[in-house]
Parts: C-alpha cells; structure tokens; sequence
C-alpha cells in the first residue's frame, strides 16, 4: 500500500511565469504578499528574502518603509541581556517567526515549517503542487476520513497524504489592496505566484537579457551571411 500513499501528481496550472517569454504578474505578487504575511508568516519564514527586494515587485521605496514597519524583527539584547524587537527596516531580512526549532516543533506538534525562501524551485512538483497542496485539503481518502489525525492532516498531494500543516487558507482570509474577492482558491493562486517569484525574483530581467541576445545573434548571423556572399561573390561564380 506504501504506493498509492506517494503524493498524488498536481494539476498542470497556466502560470504567467512560465516559459521562455513569461512574466510575473506583479499584481498577483503583491496580493500574494498579503497572504503571507497574513496568514503564512504565522509559522513560516523567507529568510533569504529582504523587505528592499519587494522593489521588483513594483513596491515603491516609500511603500517599503512603511510594510517593512509593519514586521517585527530582533534588535538584539537589552540591558538585562532580554532581546528586544524593533520595527522592521527595507534592509532587514523578513523575521523568522519562532526564536528556535525547538519552539517552532513544540507548536506544530513536532513538525517545523520550513523555510520558503527557495520553495518553488526545491519541492518536488513547483508551482503546481503547492497550489494543489494549499486548497487539497477538503477531500477525504480512501477510507473517508478526513481532517486532523494522529500523524498530521490528509491531504494526497503531502508525502504520505499527511501534514502536519494545518488547512492555512479560508475565504476573506486577507482584505486586497485592488478589491480582487479573496477566496481560498484565489489566495492558493496569488501566494504561490508570491512564492515563485520569491524563489526568482530576477527571472524578468533574466528573460528579458536571453530575448535580447538571442535576437542580437540573429542579427550577427544574417550579418555574416551577407558578408561572405560579398567577399566571396567574383569568385564563387
Ligand atoms: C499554523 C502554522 C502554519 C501556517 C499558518 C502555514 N503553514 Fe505551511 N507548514 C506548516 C508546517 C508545520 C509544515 C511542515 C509540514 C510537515 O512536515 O508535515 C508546513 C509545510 C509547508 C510546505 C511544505 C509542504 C511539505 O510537504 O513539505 C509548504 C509549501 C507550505 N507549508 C506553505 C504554506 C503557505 C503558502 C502558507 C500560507 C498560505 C502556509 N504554509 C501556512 C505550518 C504552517
């Protein structure tokens, strides 16, 4: 039976990102960045990312001052050698929500949520099983059970179909800033095009550079063409 408890294959999703000539939909970027801090930041963290880079997800400077001020982050010890917090500052990483493994285990009944700096580009299935993972938890399995058990919560796109994770999204579980209805499944969509994006935030430029040398080397190909039938033109005749 350990077969048919390998994570079930997600849906193939149309993401803008995808492909030679994608794009991010920085719309969805920044939607997806109010669900995580709304509801993801509770439990995960993505260290490698800093309040500035939300720059390229079109966030003016003084947009970025006033989210980062919103975060707490650690400020280091006080007098008495208590840490202290401060408010966050466009430098500054995004915080880690628990102050140690032990503390993010002893919350999660012995799991630790992971970092999701890199989760699109490390876990197995991208984009598609997240987004799958995030709204598959509705169903029952085989046997019809469904929800919380001993060893996690079913969900067939988890190894095993059991995670420690509970459900993270509902309806208007977050107020957009464009007034776009904040449903499960539009959530689920805009968090894993904010993680996607987290996971590569220079794909854009890096698209846009790859289109430009290749156009370019056309260019230089056709150039020598005419070149050589120039040069060789009296000759080859
Ligand atoms: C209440 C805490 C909590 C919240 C809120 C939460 N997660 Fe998790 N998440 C976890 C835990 C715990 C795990 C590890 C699950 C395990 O190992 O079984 C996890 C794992 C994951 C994984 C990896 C899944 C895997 O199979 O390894 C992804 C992706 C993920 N979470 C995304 C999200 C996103 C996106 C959000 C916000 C919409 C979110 N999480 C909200 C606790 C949380």
């Amino acid at each position: 039976m350990a077969q048919s408890l390998a994570p079930e294959s997600a849906p193939v999703q149309h993401w803008s990102f995808n492909g030679p000539l994608g794009h991010f939909d920085l719309a969805a970027v920044q939607r997806g960045y109010a669900v995580f801090a709304g509801v993801c930041a509770a439990c995960h963290s993505v260290g490698a990312v800093h309040f500035s880079d939300l720059a390229g997800a079109g966030l003016s400077s003084e947009q970025i001052m006033a989210l980062a001020a919103t975060w707490k982050v650690p400020a280091g010890p006080d007098g008495q050698g208590q840490s202290t917090q401060r408010k966050g500052r466009p430098e500054d990483a995004f915080p880690v929500p628990y102050a140690s493994p032990d503390a993010a285990r002893a919350a999660n009944n012995g799991a630790v949520p992971p970092d999701l700096s890199r989760v699109a580009l490390v876990y197995p299935g991208g984009s598609n099983r997240i987004l799958a993972l995030l709204t598959g938890y509705g169903a029952t399995d085989t046997h019809g059970r469904q929800g919380m058990h001993a060893a996690g919560f079913y969900n067939p796109y988890a190894i095993g179909h059991r995670t420690a994770m509970p459900p993270p999204l509902r309806d208007n579980a977050v107020v957009y800033a464009d007034g776009t209805p904040a449903t499960v499944a539009q959530e689920a969509r805009d968090v894993t095009t904010f993680l996607a994006w987290v996971s590569s935030p220079h794909a854009d430029s890096k698209r846009r550079l790859g289109v430009g040398v290749a156009l370019y080397l056309c260019f230089l190909a056709i150039l020598l063409v005419i070149l050589k039938r120039r040069i060789w033109s009296h000759v080859a005749k």
